[in-house]
């Protein structure tokens, strides 16, 4: 007799497909299936007549033929963009609040066509464009429409960056849609978009619903192509912003692209997460986390848990379940709505998969597939799992993007932190333990953007996302996410520098530069000669070369000397800055960092009188208000907790980006110098900074200040000498996490070609600014800028 155990051993599933007919008659609707771009409200044939195909990848049929988009075609939809941009930014907020509410209606209105049309075009179940991509789309709209409506209230001081160009990639065609345009047009951006080649489609549809909810024609428009018309968007000097996300790889070359440029950057880019499993975790749950980790959207997703590391003592019993799992995955057609997984998107990506996974084999991995066979029609690949990996082979380090799992072991906590950190790259991380005490305690030590407890690929328009390091930076979603799509008002209004130093690495000190009140001591004796020294680790340190430089006044007066700092020296300061890491890292506290500030300032008020002799009176008075300022923020750079739909909390915790680089302005020897160092150190980084170049001799002073104010060794390191040849140094360095750069535009353009090697975050500003004035000398920009936010999602309940 049947029971009903042997029922489930035996069922098997009927088929329960999804019908495909009202998305392909959409299809069909558009030119027979031939699509031009959509510019300005209104399908535009492409100028050059360039159309290619996109296909279903489960079948390889031809779904339609879409633009190619040239330079005629990019120029046309930013023309477009830039004639909406300010009747869509002099909007009132409920206006614009009111159109995004309607995107979110629309999208919910055609979620079938979308769901179905979607999974068409990428391959993916759909499942989950159904229950998962398209229901994210709408709750993105919805969030962003009340982030249009509270603009004005929640970011005073602040203006839309302008013409927005957004790339994108196809594994979540339509939710990256969504990510990139609910809050550019929030706050009050317009919009070209480039959807990726293998998935236009809903883009497109998007547009059109955008056009029947009475989105002014211009402020969102999508033009189709390749990587060449990416980068044409991405060279063109009306667009202001770019926002992107794809692979590592393109990312690095539109950080190069753009450098310089003045456009503001956002880069999601790829992954290799860790999903970390103790020997006390629920190890249903870890199952059924694992196949959402690395199965959900056959893998191809930024944040997939691709590497599995297990404690020791679980990990064979861990392997036999896993497997037993996979074996009863199901693969096949993406529109069957009891299938798990769909088709690779394209034949190039289903190449990579093999050429890794064959790689893995050779270099001595063991592989394992489930014993049943993929669709052979179409392209298909199966969940696979590598065990005995060794933590530098290639499919421990790189990005595959496909269905395959590589596990590996560790014995303690400690070592499966230093296994999750072992990659260039810092997206997202799971832990996964029923002590919740040692899930809390290793998910500050991750260094990921996103750590996700007993949970994993757990998405809300609340809870900002984006990266560490190679990942990329700017984080996309809640409040963070917005001040990507805005600037400082007074930013439109200050002068650039311009092109002072036209050869990075030249010494040329400019007598143009606003010296605020440099002073010549007054006295007619000779001053006591006296040559500064660098500030490394704590103690002053004569600098490798053993040579210094004159410092001349605005009058031609000799005013000092300070040492020539050099690459040995910045990587002296680099490793110093590093040692001290625990100002940042739960050594230090904010109450601590807030009392050391204090003190700061303190023993500067003492010496006020001396300082005023050289940089005037109010300069000194502004930097002692600044350090105060700084202090008190110290126990207040709070971060918050989301209000995401899980039964639990998100915690955004704000962290220390780690170790900055720091050049100072040229102007304001001591107040900018202050006003940068103050919010960096305040939040725990290490800094390594460069003063102003012409005029040294304030911060070589400071830092006999901080001498005597308990600041721990290491935590401020200062290296004079030729400011933009020692800052290309540090944006060069790999171990500096960030640089921070206030000087010519020759200087800012090298900075950020420079920081593309390791995708350190930078901030650089050639243009002048009022370090006088609270609301551009200091404040929450600063904070933010020296922050990182890391959020940590904890379910709860039995
Ligand atoms: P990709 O980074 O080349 O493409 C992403 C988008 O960038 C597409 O819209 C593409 O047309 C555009 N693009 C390409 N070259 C460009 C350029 N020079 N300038 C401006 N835009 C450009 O990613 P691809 O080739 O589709 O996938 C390759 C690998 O990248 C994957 O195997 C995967 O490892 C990784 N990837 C990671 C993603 C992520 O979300 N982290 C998303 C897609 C791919």
């Amino acid at each position: 007799m049947a029971t009903v155990a042997k029922l489930f051993e035996t069922m098997e599933y009927g088929p329960a497909p999804e019908s495909d007919a009202p998305a392909l008659e959409w299809i069909r609707q558009h030119d027979n299936g031939r699509f031009g771009h959509f510019i300005n409200g209104r399908w535009t044939a492409p100028v050059e007549g360039q159309y290619f195909e996109t296909i279903n990848p489960a079948t390889t049929a031809v779904l339609a033929r879409v633009a190619q988009g040239s330079k005629a075609d990019i120029d046309a939809a930013v023309a477009g963009a830039t004639a909406a941009a300010p009747g869509w930014a002099a909007l009132p907020a409920h206006a614009r609040a009111r159109y995004l509410y309607a995107l979110a209606r629309e999208v919910q209105r055609h979620s079938r066509l979308l769901a179905v049309l979607e999974s068409l075009d990428n391959g993916k179940p759909i499942r989950e464009t159904r229950d998962l991509d398209i229901p994210l789309v709408a709750r993105h709209f919805y969030h962003h429409a009340g982030w249009a409506q509270l603009r004005d209230a929640e970011f005073p001081g602040y203006v839309p960056v302008g013409v927005v160009g957004q790339i994108i990639p196809w594994n979540f065609p339509l939710l990256m849609v969504a990510w990139k345009v609910a809050p550019a047009l929030a706050a009050g951006n317009t919009v070209i978009l480039k959807p990726a080649e293998f998935t236009p489609l809903t883009a497109l549809c998007f547009a059109e619903i955008a056009q029947s909810a009475g989105l002014p024609a211009g402020v969102f428009n999508v033009v189709t192509g390749d990587g060449a018309t990416g980068k044409l968007l991405v060279e063109h000097p009306d667009v202001q912003k770019i926002a992107f996300t794809g692979s590592t790889e393109v990312g690095r070359i539109i950080r190069k692209a753009t450098a310089g440029s003045g456009k503001k950057l956002t880069l999601e880019l790829g992954g290799k997460s860790p999903f970390i499993v103790f020997d006390d975790a629920d190890f249903d749950s870890v199952i059924e986390g694992v196949v959402d980790a690395i199965w959900f959207n056959q893998g191809q997703v930024c944040c997939a848990g691709s590497r599995l590391l297990v404690q020791e003592g679980v990990a064979d019993r861990l392997t036999q379940k896993l497997r037993a799992r996979m074996e009863k995955l199901r693969v096949g057609s993406p529109l069957d709505k009891a299938v798990d997984m769909g088709a690779i998107v394209a034949p190039v990506q289903l190449e990579r998969i093999r050429g890794l996974v064959e790689r893995g084999v050779e270099e001595g991995a063991k592989m394992w597939q489930p014993s049943w066979a993929c669709p052979t029609e179409g392209y298909f690949y199966p969940p696979t799992l590598f065990t005995d990996v060794s933590p530098a082979a290639t499919i421990a380090q790189v990005e595959i993007f496909g269905p395959v799992l590589v596990s590996m072991t560790f014995r303690t906590p400690k070592e499966a932190v230093e296994l999750a950190n072992n990659t260039p790259y810092g997206l997202a991380a799971s832990v996964w333990s029923e002590n919740i005490n040692l899930a809390l305690d290793v998910a500050p030590k991750l260094k990921a953007g996103v750590v996700w407890i007993n949970s994993t690929n757990l998405f809300d328009a609340a809870s900002g996302f984006g990266g560490y390091r190679e990942s990329g930076f700017g984080r996309e979603g809640g409040r963070e996410g917005m001040y990507e799509y805005l600037k400082p008002e007074y930013e439109t209004r200050n002068a650039e520098v311009g092109m002072r130093n036209d050869k990075v690495g030249v010494e040329k000190p400019d007598a143009s530069i606003p010296h605020s009140a440099i002073r010549i001591p007054q006295s007619d004796i000779p001053p006591v000669d006296r040559t500064y020294k660098l500030f490394i680790g704590g103690k002053q340190a004569r600098p490798d070369q053993g040579y210094s430089r004159r410092i001349v006044g605005p009058d031609g007066r000799v005013l000092g000397e300070v040492a020539e700092g050099n690459r040995k020296d910045v990587r002296n300061a680099v490793e110093a800055a590093h040692a001290a890491d625990g100002w940042g890292r739960g050594g230090a506290s904010g109450h601590t960092r807030a009392q050391i500030l204090y003190f700061i300032a303190e023993n500067l008020a003492t010496r006020g009188a001396e300082f005023a002799a050289r940089v005037g009176r109010e300069e000194v008075d502004a930097s002692i208000a600044r350090l105060f300022t700084y202090a008190a923020w110290a126990d207040k750079w709070d971060g918050a907790v989301h209000h995401t739909p899980i039964r639990g909390v998100t915690l955004a915790m704000n962290e220390p980006v780690g170790v900055l680089g720091i050049a100072a302005p040229d102007e304001f020897p001591l107040l900018g110098f202050v006003s940068l160092v103050a919010p960096a150190i305040a939040v725990g980084n290490t800094v390594i900074v460069i003063p102003s170049e012409p005029n040294p001799l304030a911060a070589t002073e400071f830092y006999t200040v901080l001498e005597t104010s308990d600041v721990p060794s290491g935590v401020i390191n200062v290296i004079t000498g030729a400011k933009d040849a020692l800052a290309k140094v540090l944006a060069d360095h790999d171990d500096v996490d960030g640089m921070w750069y206030f000087g010519t535009a020759a200087g800012v353009k090298a900075v950020e070609l420079a920081s593309a090697a390791n995708m350190k975050r930078t901030w650089t500003s050639a243009r002048t600014r009022d370090w006088l004035d609270t609301r551009q000398g200091e404040g929450r920009e600063f904070l933010r800028r020296a922050t990182e936010v890391k959020n940590i999602w904890i379910p709860y309940g039995e």
